[in-house]
């Protein structure tokens, strides 16, 4: 594998640390130091500003605008108009002058420079001295951070401190809506703002989409600060003047951010709300203390543990803390971005990842937060109906990428082809129930779902000329490097679990509830001859399989295509998309990503290790890895088949990519998924943990270099610990008990188990 680590920032079990500024690196540093709560993020700017590549980015999930234009073509089905995560109000609006030249660290002498985002707390801070001359030097601190609940709440904290001779402070802090998109537009209007000597609120409305977002503020100074508040077109704020002799000053910025998503009908007390909660808003210290009471009850229900492993013990603590940034079921109309809250690359959108990536997190550690993302889909189900009748089908189609439900993609080969956003739908509503038996979501919504997907399925699916094999022609499975192809194995393979369990619930439903399955059957018009086509289509689904070597293969003429050898492509050549012409990646056997492992790690189980083996040599060397989404699944498949270094390897590469810029671009954002996949890594990896069979499953490894580690997971009520050693696998429940299978056997545990590991074969 080509890509190199950039290490850069210092080793810490609990923190983010940069130490030094480079310039370089800030924009890297801006999202590894950004900090969300699902609600809204901020990246890790410098709110007073500074003279290079910077990203101000300032986001609310669910606030978006539309593309700039229409895309005017006649061709059905191709999206007319993108819509993406739009920079949003800049809260941390700041602008200093010490003597009256501006602060920037980039042009003027400093020294102590750091930055640090601590894991406990959830607060950004950086902190350095300016070297005005011998006489004169000034010490700056600027705290950040969320309120975690509620997620309205934002706080900004500037402590300035004169170490030698007195200095004079010119300030303006405030609420600036003028923030550019893409560094170029701007898409507010200030509807209505009001301030006095200490506060100040303004409500902005975006564009084209017509939503709303209030945001106030509260200042607590001393009182030698003498605040007078200012206006202009978009930026509301204060000024500030004062003289500071050897002395310290704090000036705390407490902020309220309430959203109004809706499109259509504006919440007319939008304004009041806002005010009230403002009034209300605790001081820093209280919101910090609760805070750290939050992410403190975080760690304890779901901290993973390494000993013996320092950069990684980072590294997956990093990923755990930005996914529960990132989402932890706040609102189900929210969902995750591939790019969560802190870059606007990938447009802000939701993917099929959600589903096959970060589910797994939440069912284990949060059951209410991955209801709520499953719920989103339920919501925007309408959405995915129009896009199927856009694609000349019945049921639902879900988009390849989205905010509010619309298809938002505009590369007509990707959103026209890729129907794994649907068949994730149903993987995780499986997924979900299976593991919360939460059957009342599943009558309620569930099957809805699943009626529609299947239908669509059905309707976009096809048989062949003699009526003997039902599969997909023209698509692209999740392997975004073979176009157009006909009987993709992972698109066969998920439609046929997708119609087996729409038909498995049904079934279930009429059996338990017949009542509720006769309305919904009426509400839905499903008709019996619509479930027997179904069951048809699922029974011939052509998968192709050599059964000789036990390889699926990726698509219907996959093995005759040209081999390339993706070792010898330079490495200057990456990222392809751009260095290679569109069309001539698609003409060889090179792979971006999972497609026949995808499906084999999603139903592990129904797969031999010879399968698995089989197909894990084959299709690795042929994989370039280009999607963040790969390493991860690869390190699973490499743990359970021994390949230990492997595993290691691709561990490492997933669980520090951001950390370690490893594909060069977390300048435009940390990788959500890849983040997501970290867990998996270690609890599916490592843990050799399986949720997709009748119990779940435990077969842990360590790698060489570790001591011991430790993840937890939460199971139909029950917290329980896992403790990995050289020697043995210690498992605690905290709860009435769980089963479960540890290397082959299985076990009852009512509070703690020790299994040695020479039982493991
Ligand atoms: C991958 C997709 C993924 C998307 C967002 C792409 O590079 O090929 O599978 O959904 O990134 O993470």
């Amino acid at each position: 594998m080509a890509k190199q680590a950039y290490e850069y920032f210092k080793i810490d079990p609990w923190k983010m640390i940069e130490e030094g500024f480079n310039h370089e690196r800030n924009k890297v540093a801006e999202s590894i130091f950004s900090i969300a709560n699902e609600y809204m993020g901020v990246r890790g700017y410098m709110e007073e500003g500074v003279s290079t590549d910077t990203l101000l980015g300032s986001y609310f999930n669910g606030i978006y605008e539309n593309g700039l234009k229409e895309n005017e073509t006649h061709y059905k089905g191709i999206v007319k108009r993108t819509h993406f995560m739009v920079n949003s109000v800049n809260w941390l609006y700041t602008k200093i002058l010490i003597n009256g030249i501006q602060l920037d660290v980039n042009k003027q002498e400093i020294r102590n420079f750091t930055r640090s985002l601590d894991f406990k707390t959830g607060e950004m801070k950086r902190s350095f001295i300016l070297v005005l001359d011998k006489n004169r030097e000034v010490k700056f601190t600027f705290r950040r951070f969320l309120s975690m609940r509620p997620p309205i709440y934002g706080y900004q904290r500037i402590e300035i401190e004169a170490l030698k001779d007195s200095v004079d402070v010119e300030m303006e802090v405030g609420l600036d809506y003028s923030i550019l998109h893409w560094g170029k537009y701007n898409f507010w209007d200030v509807l209505k703002h009001d301030g006095d000597s200490h506060s100040v609120k303004a409500i902005g409305k975006t564009k084209t989409t017509n939503q709303h977002v209030f945001s106030g503020y509260e200042l607590k100074t001393n009182s030698k600060v003498k605040t007078e508040p200012f206006s202009s077109e978009k930026v509301i704020g204060h000024k500030m003047t004062f003289v500071l002799n050897n002395e310290k000053i704090q000036i705390d910025k407490l902020t309220t951010n309430i959203i109004d998503k809706n499109t259509e009908s504006k919440n007319p007390n939008l304004w009041e709300d806002g005010i009230e909660h403002l009034s209300k808003q605790p001081i820093y210290q209280i919101a910090f203390e609760e805070n750290q009471k939050y992410w403190e009850k975080v760690w304890h229900d779901y901290d993973i543990e390494i000993i013996g492993d320092e950069k990684n013990q980072q590294g997956i603590r990093f990923c755990i803390f930005q996914l529960q940034q990132t989402y932890n079921g706040v609102d189900p109309s929210n969902n995750i971005g591939a790019k969560g809250l802190t870059g606007e690359a990938y447009s802000g959108h939701a993917f099929w990842d959600t589903e096959t990536y970060c589910l797994p997190f939440f069912i284990f550690n949060n059951p209410k937060a991955s209801k709520n993302l499953l719920m989103f889909r339920y919501h925007t189900l309408d959405n995915a109906r129009k896009r199927a009748k856009d694609l000349d089908c019945i049921g639902a189609c879900y988009p390849i990428a989205t905010l509010n439900g619309d298809e938002a993609c505009d590369l007509w080969q990707h959103a026209s082809l890729q129907f794994q956003p649907s068949t994730a739908v149903s993987y995780g509503i499986w997924h979900y129930v299976k593991n919360t038996l939460d059957k009342e979501f599943l009558y309620d919504y569930g099957i809805e779902m699943l009626i529609e997907i299947s239908r669509f399925l059905l309707s976009r699916g096809d048989w062949n000329h003699n009526h003997t094999k039902f599969g997909f022609y023209g698509v692209m499975g999740p392997d975004e490097f073979q176009m157009m192809v006909n009987h993709n194995a992972y698109t066969n393979f998920m439609a046929k679990k997708t119609f087996d369990y729409t038909l498995e619930v049904m079934d279930e439903l009429k059996r338990i509830d017949s009542k509720k399955y006769i309305k919904l059957s009426d509400e839905l018009n499903i008709k019996q001859n619509e479930l027997k086509a179904m069951n048809e289509a699922s029974k011939a689904m052509y998968i192709p399989y050599d059964k000789e070597n036990l390889l699926y293969e990726q698509h219907e003429g996959y093995f005759d295509l040209p081999h390339i050898d993706v070792d010898k492509i330079p490495v200057e050549d990456f990222p392809l998309y751009s260095h290679w012409s569109y069309d001539r990646i698609y003409r060889n056997d090179m792979i971006k990503q999972p497609d026949v492992l995808m499906f084999m790690f999603l139903y592990n189980q129904s797969f031999s290790k010879e399968e698995k083996k089989a197909n894990y040599d084959y299709y690795e060397p042929r994989c370039i890895h280009e999607s963040s989404l790969s390493p991860s699944i690869h390190s699973v498949f490499a743990a359970e088949l021994g390949k230990m270094d492997e595993a290691v390897k691709f561990f490492g590469f997933a669980t520090r990519m951001d950390i370690d810029d490893y594909n060069r671009n977390t300048c435009e954002g940390l990788h959500t998924t890849s983040i997501a996949a970290s867990w998996i890594n270690i609890v599916y990896g490592f843990g050799g943990f399986r949720s997709d069979g009748d119990s779940l499953v435990l077969n842990p490894v360590i790698p060489p270099m570790w001591k011991q580690y430790s993840f937890k997971f939460k199971y139909l009520g029950n917290l329980i610990t896992v403790v990995v050693n050289k020697k043995q696998v210690e498992i605690t429940c905290h709860g009435q008990g769980v089963e479960l299978m540890i290397y082959g056997k299985k076990y009852q545990i009512k509070s703690n188990l020790k299994v040695s590991k020479d039982v493991a074969s």
